[in-house]
């Protein structure tokens, strides 16, 4: 590879040209549990799947190579990720995630947690001084950025300074902008962790996970885990994401665009009380955003003014948002968080974490704009008339 070649030039062409045996121009893919002995005591660089496979590697070299970092090891689905980087921690070490983290996250924080595996504090991390202090002792500290559903913008830096200062290790959870618009390891992150079955596959056809270590050490433990665990993921599946990996970028700026004109379109509704989307001036987190992201992404929540009823009237007057959980497919989802996505919290909980009634959550597609903006239009005059 050229040098001097961008992430999205790597990112459309890893793998390619690497099959040395009939030169094929994408990487084949080696649907094989096992592979053979070259001759006794001659084993070759691949014995067994679970382990090691060529296909999987070459989704794990790509994304070594769009996250900066060291090595990476490719799971079996996003929670079998964040399960394989909760391997570093022994009996009774604190993590510290933030209070609205994934509610996958949350679940498996709590269980380890009740028995007695390791640690848990939960903090709003946009709050410098509660961080810094829920970090006293800790040996990690967890950090998703947007959170979600609110898209609220923590700062890397500031993280990498306050677990520095504890002596902890700092994970990212970049699943909502990708390494196309977001490299946690610039901000001194030391474990990168991805839900690869949202932007970079793309497709919403394949679950699948991912971690990224900075230095091989952590590179080394985090297969040694996976492999002794059996977390890795499937030939097929790591070929089908590294497929979707080609395209990245450019669906990347799709979603991008789309999502700004359907905030600007919401920002401006009577129907809407509030817009949550980094991208906006109005965003808490906008400046923020702009210095340590390469683009606003493609989530975005809004509040509607009428509450429950008019979240319902609306997701059940538009056609082109599937009513669905999940994000980063190509289509264009929309979700109710109270009922979906965070039903698990009480309602005392969903009050603090700010996820009201009325809140409406999409996954902004691909798909034509105008198109896009027609269907929000339709779905905010149902809303405004409930
Ligand atoms: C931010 C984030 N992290 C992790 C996960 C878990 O990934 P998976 O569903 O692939 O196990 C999700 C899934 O929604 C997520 O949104």
């Amino acid at each position: 590879m050229d040098k001097d070649a961008t992430q999205q030039t790597r990112a459309v062409r890893a793998g390619v040209d690497t099959d040395t045996q009939h030169g094929a121009v994408m990487p084949p893919v080696y649907l094989t549990s096992n592979f053979n002995f070259a001759a006794f005591d001659e084993p070759r660089l691949h014995d067994y799947t679970r382990t090691s496979n060529p296909t999987r590697e070459a989704l794990a070299d790509a994304l070594t190579e769009l996250e900066n970092g060291a090595g990476a090891t490719i799971t079996a689905t996003g929670m079998g990720a964040i399960t394989l980087v909760l391997q570093l921690l022994n009996r009774d070490d604190l993590v510290v995630a933030p209070l609205d983290c994934y509610g996958g996250t949350f679940r498996l924080l709590n269980a380890f947690a009740e028995r007695g595996l390791l640690r848990v504090k939960l903090v709003d991390q946009t709050d410098h001084q509660a961080t810094a202090d829920a970090l006293s002792g800790a040996r990690m500290l967890w950090v998703e950025t947007p959170t979600n559903p609110l898209l609220r913008i923590v700062d890397l830096e500031q993280m990498r300074e306050l677990a520095t200062a504890a002596g902890a290790l700092m994970a990212v959870d970049n699943t909502f902008l990708s390494p196309a618009l977001q490299r946690p390891f610039d901000f001194g992150a030391d474990l990168v962790v991805h839900s690869t079955t949202k932007y970079l596959n793309g497709h919403s056809d394949v679950v699948g996970g991912a971690v990224v270590a900075a230095t091989d050490e952590l590179a080394e433990q985090m297969k040694w885990w996976a492999n002794t665990l059996g977390l890795t993921g499937a030939p097929f599946d790591s070929f089908l994401t590294l497929r979707g990996i080609r395209t990245l970028f450019a669906r990347m700026a799709i979603h991008e665009q789309n999502a700004m004109t359907l905030a600007r379109l919401l920002e401006k509704h009577a129907a809407v009380a509030r817009v949550f989307y980094p991208g906006l001036e109005s965003h808490p987190g906008h400046a923020l955003a702009g210095s340590q992201q390469r683009g606003y992404g493609g989530m975005l929540s809004f509040e509607l003014t009428g509450a429950e009823a008019a979240a319902r009237a609306f997701l059940e007057a538009v056609q082109l948002f599937t009513l669905a959980e999940s994000l980063g497919g190509v289509e264009s989802l929309a979700c109710h968080p109270a009922t979906m996505t965070h039903a698990a919290l009480d309602q005392v909980s969903q009050k603090a974490a700010g996820i009201s009634p009325g809140l409406v959550r999409l996954s902004v597609g691909i798909e034509t704009g105008e198109d896009l903006v027609r269907d929000i239009r339709t779905g905010l005059a149902a809303a405004a008339a409930a």
